[in-house]
């Protein structure tokens, strides 16, 4: 599966959603994450992230590998997003913010 990380937090600029053939794709309020139950493995929506924030699971960096089950846990209670949306306010003052990992809002 592929998997959302860290970069995506209070960004969330969604336009990995528009490209993804299946779905897989999940909302929460600062943050996506990716359903390992719809994801395909395609990797259209990897170059599309501004963030570069998604990952194949085999390829996550060592300091994201907690992004693995929080993928996997929150993608079974936050709703499906099916269309990119705006990213969230500050997006850009927080895109090359790299220790932001307390700011997920579950
Ligand atoms: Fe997040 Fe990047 Fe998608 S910031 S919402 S993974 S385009």
């Amino acid at each position: 599966t592929h998997v959302v990380t860290e970069a995506c937090i209070r960004c969330r600029y969604t336009d990995c959603v528009d490209v993804c053939p299946t779905d897989a794709f999940r909302a929460g309020r600062n943050m996506l994450v990716i359903s390992p139950d719809d994801c395909i493995d395609c990797a259209v929506c990897v170059p599309e992230c501004p963030v570069e924030a998604i990952f194949f699971d085999a390829d996550v960096p060592s300091s994201q590998q907690r992004f693995i089950p929080i993928n996997a846990e929150l993608s079974e209670r936050w709703p499906v997003i099916t269309r990119s949306v705006a990213p969230l306010p500050d997006a850009d003052d927080w895109a090359c913010v790299q220790d932001k990992a307390d700011e997920l809002d579950q």
